[in-house]
């Protein structure tokens, strides 16, 4: 069984305890540092996002002054999930942040398939609007994949609608899945080789797992998709130069999962909420996560054991401050292109 890296140090510090020497002390502190420095480095998602809506901010003026185009993205919330609530605000700002106009509809937790199809139809219709988004999951009596499939597949920035999804498949994309696009701007805009490399997806779902083994197909990596089945996860996991993981489950993917030198992609937002979790998950970073703990209730981790992959992996997103804030980015150049296509330009 892998041992965890809190276990590892803990036990170096449980011998220097033991024999009370001095010498002990400092072979502990020094074998600590040297592990604080093999830390994987932190592929940011805050640059990437932020030169990305730069370029977007600029073409959206740029549509403005030269061809009198606002470009507008309706961004409709059914419910009360706080989570959902919170990317609709920051999609929202984003919008603002870059010149997008927005419109935000909110659809109280009661709000029927039917009712909501009438809104997707009226900005269907509406010429002002480029981008519709509705945020998932939408509440259980709503059949999401009537609404998905409502949407103008030319208004359909999240690239949900199978229109999209099959142009994807084909090799011949038009809008891109906003997370998975993201990915492949971080990736590209730290130099990271994606053909020729072994590439691991863990997860299938249609909003991550599925489209970024489609686009890492097409950019001539060698695509593993793994899956609640497959044989020996860590086996298969260790053999990915690029890992992937979009499972939904805290800290899942340990070190034992990781290829040393790895590039190593969290696409996973957990809340963690005990202290004895962050304890676990964060090692040298827990004392800033316990303190969020205590101030606000939790602390997020990704589908990566974070201390864990410091250890092994070559480079790591962060969570939060990964791949979340280019899902925000890429929603941006989705509405820009949406804007542009929409008016042949
Ligand atoms: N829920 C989780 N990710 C997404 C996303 O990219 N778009 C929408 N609409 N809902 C989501």
């Amino acid at each position: 069984m892998f041992e965890s890296t809190s276990d590892r140090l803990t036990g170096a510090a449980r011998i220097s305890k033991g024999r009370r020497t001095r010498r002990c002390f400092y072979v502990t502190i020094g074998a600590m540092m040297a592990k604080a420095q093999q830390r994987a480095e932190l592929l940011e998602g805050r640059p990437v996002a932020d030169a990305i809506k730069k370029e977007v901010a600029a073409e959206v003026s740029r549509l403005r002054e030269q061809h009198g185009v606002v470009t507008r993205l309706a961004a409709v919330l059914v419910g009360d999930d706080a989570a959902s609530a919170v990317y609709v605000r920051n999609k929202v700002r984003a919008c603002a942040e870059v010149g997008i106009e927005s419109d935000k509809i909110d659809l109280s937790a009661s709000t029927t398939t039917e009712e909501l199809l009438a809104v997707v139809r009226r900005l269907n219709a509406d010429d002002n609007v480029d981008g519709i988004l509705v945020q998932l999951p939408l509440p259980k009596q709503i059949d999401d994949s009537v609404i998905i499939e409502a949407i103008d597949p030319a208004k359909d920035v999240d690239a949900f609608h199978p229109t999209n999804v099959g142009y994807l498949a084909m090799g011949r994309p038009r809008f891109v899945p906003c997370t998975p696009a993201g990915i492949i701007e971080l990736l590209d805009r730290n130099q990271i080789e994606i053909a020729g490399a072994n590439a691991c997806v863990v997860g299938r779902s249609q909003i991550v797992g599925r489209p970024i083994a489609s686009l890492l197909l097409q950019r001539h990596a060698t695509v593993t998709i793994c899956h609640s089945k497959t044989r020996d996860l860590p086996a298969v996991t260790r053999e990915a130069d690029i890992l992937i993981a979009a499972i939904g489950r805290p800290a899942f993917i340990r070190g034992n999962f990781i290829k040393p030198g790895a590039t190593v992609i969290d696409v996973g937002v957990n809340q963690v909420t005990r202290v004895e979790g962050a304890r676990e998950f964060f090692g040298f970073d827990a004392d800033k996560r316990i303190e969020a703990i205590e101030k606000r209730g939790y602390t997020l981790v990704g589908d990566v054991h974070p201390a864990e992959a410091d250890l092994i992996a070559g480079r790591r997103t962060p969570v939060p401050g990964g791949v979340g804030l280019l899902t925000v980015a890429m929603l941006m150049k989705n509405s820009l292109q949406a804007a542009k296509w929409r008016r042949g330009l």
